[in-house]
């Protein structure tokens, strides 16, 4: 897909948001994988290997792979993804420059029936490892705008829900294009400190969330 499309179905797709809802994720879950086992890809943000985020992946992966899930992890954090230079060299659907850690994600993605987010929030958004990760996708995007599954895991320090709402709305977003449907969310506030999420009813939501997914 040209840029153009790329803009152009960028706006479609959030007008459908407007106007579906979340009907069409109902929709498309039910066409998606009943009761089958899955290839989940679990992406990662934190830069804390103890911090509340990893804890609640640790939690969805346990969960996932009870159920008999295969679950493949990648730690953008402690990994090396080059930011995207919009060079355009893939043209979204071909080779990107950089030959790092991200063909990790790329091996992994193509054939995943789900992608988990699980990401710190840091200035209201997502952190930026988890987002150099994402705008890799660019070089990929053709061969990524399949039905898949995803949820989204995060943590943050303060307790109204309203601050997370730019994340979610960016998550959904994301998911309208790419064509992917929600199949839950664990949002995580009040948790600051790493380990403070242990004392609080997320890591069990986050287990639930890979039993169910
Ligand atoms: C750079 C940075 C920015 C942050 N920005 C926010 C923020 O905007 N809102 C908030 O509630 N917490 C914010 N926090 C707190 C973290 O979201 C919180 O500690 C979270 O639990 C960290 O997850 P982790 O333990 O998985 O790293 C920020 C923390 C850092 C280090």
């Amino acid at each position: 897909m040209n840029r153009r499309n790329f803009i152009k179905n960028t706006l479609l797709g959030a007008a459908g948001v407007l106007a579906t809802g979340t009907m069409s994720g109902c929709a498309a879950d039910k066409l998606l994988n009943g009761g089958k086992k899955m290839k989940i890809l679990v992406i990662t943000g934190s830069p804390r290997k103890n911090g509340n985020s990893n804890t609640l992946a640790d939690n969805f992966i346990k969960g996932a792979k009870e159920a008999g899930h295969d679950v493949v992890r990648f730690d953008a954090a402690f990994k090396s993804v080059h930011p995207c230079i919009a060079c355009d060299k893939c043209n979204m659907s071909g080779q990107c420059v950089f030959k790092d850690d991200f063909e990790f994600v790329k091996e992994n993605i193509i054939d995943s029936d789900a992608v988990v987010f699980v990401t710190p929030m840091y200035y209201f958004g997502i952190s930026s490892q988890i987002k150099a990760v994402i705008d890799r996708f660019y070089a990929i995007n053709s061969r990524i705008q399949v039905a898949k599954k995803s949820a989204l895991i995060l943590t943050y320090a303060d307790t109204a829900l309203k601050e997370a709402q730019p994340i979610i709305s960016h998550y959904e977003a994301v998911l309208n294009y790419l064509g992917w449907s929600d199949s839950g969310k664990v949002i995580a506030s009040g948790v600051w400190t790493a380990g403070s999420v242990n004392n609080t009813q997320y890591p069990k939501q986050a287990y639930e969330l890979g039993k169910n997914i």
